[in-house]
This record gives structure tokens, sequence and C-alpha cells, in this order.
């Protein structure tokens, strides 16, 4: 809301009143606004009413890459990223990573509250009855080249999952909206398996309902000629802390795309498709794979000092490290480094975790990434659990999207329910030519 008043002349910056309103004087007009705050936010549609005259169009803001504009109200995911505290629903990650399963997580994601025992039987038993997927997802994955990205190969069948149920476009429907939350998270894992296996030239092995959700991805992922497969629980409780720290991180970029597609009322799983696909980009989950490359090529802790010499020159990236929000160590990190150690007692010692934790140790010590504050990030070290495991570096992303599907459904249902959201479409400044007439072909110099 705002007046139209003529300016008060104080000029120092200094809050007279304590009201919650922002005093902007237009200099162009020398016209003053009382623009509300809420939220420690101002509405950029408060700004259209600041007119030169009546023909003009109305201020706007202007905020590439969206740094500095809250697009929704939500209550899923907390974070301070000066303080590096995340939190899911309240609860810090820490004592959901320590305490929790994946499964529980992602029904409290969606649900807001952690379950009872029996609201988690049901929601546990839901998921594994789903975890099939039609006979057909086979035979269009088969359709892929066998050197596919099984990024690509997940992104593709994620969406052509809403061939196979139509009636998904049914968003208003409150029962469906739960069915397609379920198929989700239960038949991701199930694709990215797939997927995998397609790039190995293995067959494909369908889930087996008695395992926990982690443990099937590995049975999904590994068997062979086993009649029942049996996953290290230790590899299956790492495998679970991994998704549970990658369930969820507000309005990050994929999850900025679910919502951006989500706004239009197509079914879930197009708008989890666009997720996986800004979630492949390397400055998203991509950023795990090109760790691994770069660790790779770095090779010995005596190439440290080069690269961070490319580094600061701007010559490249040190990927893991940096986040738009955490300006402080991402407290996933701390996890997951300590996970590594308790696959590496399985799985054998990755001999990269030593030239990790070498980068990290000169990087913290060096003006360029302390004036920058740049620590390291979730997927410094997700990859040397993932090659741990056995996997192969383009299988890293695919974990990530596993994990985070739980968030992109809980974020979809939130902003399907939100009566404020509309189609998501963001304004532009033109800077192109005006009208002008077209030119012939054969009269163009
Ligand atoms: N290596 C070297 N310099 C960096 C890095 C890095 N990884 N990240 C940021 N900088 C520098 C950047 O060059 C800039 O310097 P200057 O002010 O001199 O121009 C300054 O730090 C600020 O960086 P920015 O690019 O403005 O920061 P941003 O918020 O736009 O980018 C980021 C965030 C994550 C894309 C970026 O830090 C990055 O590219 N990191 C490497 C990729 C990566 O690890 N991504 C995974 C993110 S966590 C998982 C996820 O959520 O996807």
């Amino acid at each position: 809301m705002s007046t139209d008043t003529q300016a008060t002349g104080r000029t120092d910056g200094v809050a007279e009143t304590g009201a919650n309103t922002l005093s902007v004087t237009d200099n162009r007009t020398g016209r003053t606004y009382e623009i509300d705050i809420t939220d420690g936010t101002v509405r950029a549609m408060d700004f259209r009413q600041i007119k030169v005259d009546d023909d003009d169009f109305g201020l706007m803001t202007y905020d590439p890459a969206f740094t500095n504009t809250a697009a929704a109200r939500s209550a899923i995911t907390y974070i301070d990223g000066d303080a590096g505290i995340l939190e899911y629903r309240g609860y810090p990650i820490e004592q959901l990573a320590e305490q929790s399963t994946f499964i529980e997580v992602a029904y409290l994601l969606v649900h807001g509250e952690l379950p009872s025992q029996k609201q988690l039987d049901e929601w546990m038993h839901e998921i594994t009855i789903h975890t099939f997927v039609h006979e057909n997802v086979k035979d269009f994955i088969k359709g892929f080249r066998h050197d596919a990205h099984p990024m690509g190969m997940l992104l593709g069948s994620v969406g052509a999952l809403s061939t196979f149920y139509p009636d998904a476009n049914q968003i208003r429907d409150a029962d469906n909206r739960h069915l397609q939350t379920i198929r989700l998270i239960a038949k991701m894992p199930t694709l990215a398996a797939f997927a995998y296996r397609h790039s190995q030239g293995m067959p494909y092995v369908y889930p087996d309902n008695d395992l926990r959700y982690p443990g099937n991805f590995l049975n999904m992922m590994y068997k062979m000629t086993e009649l029942k497969y049996e996953p290290d629980p230790r590899l299956a409780r790492a495998l679970d802390i991994l998704f549970i720290l990658h369930a969820d991180h507000e309005q990050n970029a994929s999850t900025s795309a679910v919502r951006g597609v989500g706004s239009t009322q197509v079914d879930p799983y197009s708008a989890v498709a666009a997720g996986v696909a800004a979630l492949y980009g390397p400055l998203h989950g991509g950023a795990n794979e090109a760790v691994l490359r770069m660790l790779r090529r770095i090779e010995t802790k005596d190439n440290i000092p080069d690269f961070m010499t490319g580094v600061k020159n701007g010559d490249e990236r040190l990927m893991g490290f940096g986040h738009r929000v955490y300006k402080n160590y991402d407290p996933r990190a701390k996890i997951i480094k300590a996970a590594a150690e308790d696959v590496f007692e399985v799985a054998g010692r990755n001999p990269l975790i030593d030239i990790a934790t070498e980068m990290e140790r000169i990087a913290l010590e060096d003006d360029y990434f302390v004036s920058r504050k740049l620590y390291p990030n979730v997927d410094f070290y997700s990859g040397l659990i993932y090659e741990a495991l056995g996997l192969p570096v383009s299988m890293f992303p695919v974990l990530f999207a596993i994990g985070r599907t739980a968030g992109w459904i809980a974020q979809w249902l939130e902003l399907v329910q939100d009566k404020e959201q509309k189609i998501a479409r963001p304004r532009q400044i033109y800077t192109g030519e005006r009208r002008r007439d077209y030119v012939p072909l054969d009269q163009r110099s």
C-alpha cells in the first residue's frame, strides 16, 4: 500500500517513527511514496505506482539471477547462510542426518510434521508398493545410446512418466496430488538405477520390496546373480544420509525451475523434469561430478599450488567451493566429510580425500577465498563417497536428484496450494531496436 505525499526533506536516513514502511523519493518528480515493509521485504508491485506521468509504465525492479528477490512464502526449509544453519520444517539438519531416515524426512518435508509410527508405516508402505515402473519405461530407457549420460536418461524418463499417468494433470485434486507425490519419490531410484544399468550394458534389476529405500536402491544398482541382494547396512546408511542432506534447499535453481514450470499448472512429472534439467548443470547438481574430475586432474598434492594459482587468476573455479547463500561452512559438507570416513572403512579409502582435505586447508588460509567467504559446499566431499560406492562420476548428479525429489515435490505442493501464486512471468528491460520496416532480401546490403 502506499500514499503519495510530498517529501519531508529528511535526508540523514535515521528512522523517526519506527513505522514498518519505506519512504522513497523519486527525484525525477520530487514525490515521496510510502512502501510497506512486511517480513523484511517490500513488494515489487508497490513500485509500479511510481511514475513520471500517467503514460509511464511505472518503476520496475531489476534483479538478474534473483539475487535479492523472494519469489515465494515458504514454510519448508530455513537457511541462515551467514551462520551456516539449515533446518527442514524447523529441525536442524545435523539432528535429522544423525537420527532420521530419508523416508521420514520426505514425510516431514511433504506434510510439515514428523510422522507418528502409524503414519510412517503407511507412508513407507505406500512408497514401497509404488517402486515398480511400467514395463514400457524399460523399453524407453533401452532406446538411449549406450554412452548416454544417466542424468539425461533420468530427465527424459521422469518427464515421460507424465504420459504414463495422464491424470496427474488433475492438480486441484488432493488425493491425486498425494498419489503422484508417492509415485515420484518411489520411482525415482528405479529410473536412476535403470539408467545406470543401461549405461553398464547390464540387465535391469527390479525393486525388492523387502528392502528399505536406500538398500533397495543398492539392490537395483548392484545385484548380479545372487538370489537375494543383501545391502551392507553401513553403505545403505551413508546413502540414506546423503539423500537426507540433499532433500531440500529452499529456492535453489532446480527448485525454482520446478516452481516456475509448475506455476503453469502442468503435471508434477513435467515440473520435476525441469528440476532435473536445472540440477544437471555444473554450477548446481553437476558440481559433484566436476569436483571429482577436478581432483583426478590435480592428481597429487604437489599440483595443488599451481591449480590454486589458476583459480585465483580467474582461469578456472575451485569446484565444490562457494555458495550463493552460505557465506560460512555449508553444514552439509561437515556431515558428509564425517560420513565419508565411515564409507571408507567399508569400501576402502579414496585417496582423493587427501587432495581434497589439503585443498580445503590451503583455501581456508588464503585471502582470495577468505575475503570472498568461499567455503566447501555439499558437493566438495559427496563425490568421494559416491566413488567409494563404486559409482561412475556421471551418476553423481543422479544421486542428488533422488534426494532432492522429496524437496521438489514438497515445494510443488506448497506452490499449487498457495493462493498468491500465479504463472511465473518475469519482466525485462528491452534493449533492442524499436519498430522498423521489413527490408526485402534483395534490398539488404
Ligand atoms: N572458485 C573460485 N572463485 C569463486 C568460486 C569458486 N568456486 N565461487 C565464487 N568465486 C568467486 C567469484 O569469482 C567472485 O569473485 P569476484 O568478486 O572477484 O568476481 C566471488 O567469488 C563471488 O562469486 P559469485 O560467482 O558472484 O557467486 P554466486 O553466488 O553467483 O555463485 C556458485 C555461487 C555456487 C555458483 C559459485 O560459488 C560456484 O560456481 N561454485 C563452484 C560450483 C559449485 O560448487 N556449485 C555447487 C553449489 S552447492 C550445491 C547446489 O546447491 O547445487
